[in-house]
């Protein structure tokens, strides 16, 4: 067999009687693995094996940037049973053993992503080959699904670095650069893409010794150690997460603790763990949630617009991180604010920030290169894009865009970062209004994925898309939201915040508060999140939605930011702080909750959720729960608000929060917009 190709492999015998398997999955950008390419390759292993005078078999792929990027998940998402489930897996599992046990060398050729069962494959050779290039990343996300590795990856990974090595990759689902898969032990030879054959022939040729984890890495796979360190890793991943809401992290280490791994029962083990997992909720809704992350990186079609360089207006806590963060991902960018001693503050920022993302030396230098100080305003003439974020004041914001209109280059488009300011209430000039979009980011701009891009009547749909596709550019990303009052994340959150000062306000400790929305899967709980963001902050957010929708806010807030107890910022808040720390009181422990805290939290979040369904301030439920998880960190296991909405049954939330209008008042009256997004 010289040629035997088939839909999605090409397979070429060479000189040396070595096999090239060049996987190129039919009608997609990218390879991911399903049961017909895992046939296929099952079928093309089989011939092989028949066929005399093999030497030597090496799989690549013919895709731009990506070895594998794991499995097809559109696919694992329609399974419906355990068994189903394990059948998938364990063909996968069969398959990779074939290869596994081919007697002559193997190697996998690595350039671009090489993830999940991508990873899993290229385990299941002798070899790997890496081809130098930042794309080519090793990694095991599949916790980030809600399961964990399921073809050999918790066994094959463990043999090769050490099981505490390996573990710690899999409970973090986090990506190695080809350097580091290098150094952990993971590849054998990291090259130049033009050594590539050579590289392959040497180690097919030559057959030289497989690495093998040191004799420290391979001491953690030991029976007596395994369960020391697992409870370690264990109390580790607690601290992170809880065990009912993820329980993929904690299975992983279960089964390495519970199996020799140099054993061929744990590959079962595996198979039969991961099945499980696949049927939780946890894993349906992180599923879920990935679809989400997809949906809202098709609103930005990159190639909309280029943006050379970005003008941003207003150095303080959002511009300075905002213009850091587009100078980080490759754009030219001009920073001007009036005050120097905040421009200072916020390149010292910035420079923390490239050197925590950018690994080189002349990385950091580029970037700092990029974003480049403009006190005066010269780079608002050449700009591509104008952001502006200076105090929120209605007149210093018109003034500017009235410099900008005069200033500015035709095609440029403007944008605003305004909390609260209604877009058409910047300029009174239609034209400027015809180019002026929101981009609403949130605080920490370097950690929160999400920007609200706020459309209104007013501009082009053009000028929208511009706004997404430079969202999308700077590798955010983008939730279109209809100018309204708070946009979407701000309105849903802001009841849920003051809700907890009402909860406060009755007596509740506000220890026993967090504990509660913690315990539903909040990543913190409003009163910790409302000293983060400063009182004064809030209150200012909470009166300005007021203004337009009407509401009474607690007294507490105003009371503590009378009296300079902002938060976090000044040591003071609901809390205690103490070098950065919270100072929690510790709950008497026979206090008891009131049974009806956390609805009154959730619900307070799903009324205003409803609202905005009504009044189509973001296009569907999906936007919803997009905007609740990567704008606020709702629990991704629960798959978004709306998601939990529908999970629990919306007559009984709407029943519940008749009773808690019944016993608290108005603010749980339910709003016209459960009728319209029940189609009464
Ligand atoms: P900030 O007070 O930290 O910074 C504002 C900066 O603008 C100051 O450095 C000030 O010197 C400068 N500035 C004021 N007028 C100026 C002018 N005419 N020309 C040049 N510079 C001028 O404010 P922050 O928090 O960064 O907020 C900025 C905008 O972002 C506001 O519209 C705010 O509503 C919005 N925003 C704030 C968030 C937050 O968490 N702080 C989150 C999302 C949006």
């Amino acid at each position: 067999m010289d040629k035997l190709n088939t839909q999605n492999w090409n397979c070429n015998r060479d000189e040396n009687n070595f096999i090239w398997l060049t996987l190129d999955k039919a009608g997609s950008k990218i390879n991911s693995l399903n049961v017909e390419i895992l046939e296929e390759l099952l079928y093309l292993l089989q011939n092989i094996q028949t066929t005399a005078s093999v030497a030597g078999l090496v799989i690549q792929s013919a895709k731009h940037n990506n070895f594998i990027a794991g499995a097809d998940i559109e696919q694992f998402n329609h399974l419906e049973t355990p068994d189903a489930a394990l059948n998938i897996i364990q063909q996968g599992q069969s398959v990779f053993k074939v290869l596994a046990d081919l007697p002559y060398p193997t190697v996998a050729l690595i350039q671009g992503h090489c993830l999940g069962g991508g990873f899993e494959l290229a385990l299941a050779c002798r070899y790997r080959v890496a081809i130098e290039d930042p794309k080519t990343q090793f990694g095991l996300p599949e916790v980030k699904l809600g399961i964990h590795p399921g073809w050999g990856g918790t066994v094959r990974l463990p043999r090769l670095i050490g099981g505490l090595k390996a573990l710690e990759l899999i409970i973090s689902g986090r990506a190695l650069t080809a350097p580091s898969a290098y150094k952990m032990g993971i590849v054998d030879a990291v090259v130049p893409l033009r050594q590539a054959h050579r590289a392959v022939n040497h180690f097919l040729l030559n057959r030289p010794k497989v690495r093998v984890a040191t004799w420290v890495d391979r001491i953690t796979n030991l029976p007596v150690i395994r369960p020391i360190l697992g409870a370690w890793l264990e109390r580790k991943i607690a601290m992170k997460v809880n065990r009912a809401h993820y329980p993929a992290p904690f299975a992983a280490v279960l089964n390495w603790i519970e199996n020799d791994i140099r054993a061929e029962e744990a590959f079962a083990y595996e198979a039969n763990s991961i099945s499980q997992l696949m049927m939780t909720d946890t894993s349906r809704n992180l599923v879920r949630v990935f679809y989400l992350q997809e949906k809202l990186k098709n609103y930005g079609k990159i190639d909309a617009a280029t943006f050379n360089h970005v003008h941003v207006v207003g150095a303080g806590t959002m511009g300075g991180d905002i213009a850091a963060w587009c100078a980080l991902k490759g754009i030219r960018t001009t920073l001007q604010d009036q005050n120097v001693q905040i421009m200072a503050a916020a390149f010292a920022r910035a420079l923390d920030l490239f050197k925590k993302h950018l690994k080189e030396p002349h990385q950091v230098k580029a970037a700092m290169d990029r974003l480049m100080p403009d006190p005066n305003g010269y780079g608002i003439r050449n700009a591509d894009l104008i952001i502006e974020a200076i105090v929120e004041k209605i007149d210093a914001k018109k003034a500017l865009f009235a410099v900008l209109a005069r200033e500015a280059k035709k095609e440029a488009i403007f944008a605003t970062n305004t909390s609260t300011i209604p877009l058409e209430q910047l300029s009174a000039d239609p034209k400027v209004l015809a180019r002026l979009i929101g981009l609403h980011f949130f605080n920490p701009v370097a950690k929160m994925p999400l920007v609200e891009v706020i459309t209104s009547d007013i501009h082009d749909s053009e000028v929208t898309q511009k706004g997404m596709a430079f969202i999308r550019t700077i590798e955010k990303l983008p939730l279109p939201v209809k100018s309204a009052p708070g946009f979407l994340v701000n309105r849903i959150l802001m009841p849920y915040l003051l809700e907890s000062i009402w909860l406060i306000e009755s007596g509740i400790p506000p220890t026993a508060i967090d504990k509660a929305a913690e315990a539903f899967g909040m990543p913190m709980g409003p009163i910790e999140l409302i000293d983060t963001i400063g009182l004064d902050v809030c209150l200012y957010g909470a009166e300005s939605l007021r203004a337009s929708l009407g509401g009474t806010i607690p007294q507490t807030v105003k009371t503590l930011v009378e009296a300079g107890h902002l938060g976090k910022k000044t040591n003071q808040g609901f809390y205690t702080y103490k070098n950065g720390k919270v100072i929690k009181q510790t709950i008497d422990k026979h206090y008891r909750l009131p049974e009806d805290v956390t609805d009154r939290l959730i619900l307070s979040m799903v009324n205003s959720a409803m609202a905005c369904l009504g009044e189509k301030i973001i296009p569907d439920r999906d936007c919803l729960d997009a905007g609740m998880i990567f704008g606020t960190g709702f629990p991704p296991f629960r798959g978004g608000l709306m998601n939990f909405v529908a999970e629990s049954g919306e007559p009984l939330l709407l029943q519940k929060l008749n009773l808690l209008a019944q016993r608290y008042g108005e603010r749980f009256t339910a709003n016209s917009g459960w009728n319209v997004v029940n189609g009464s």
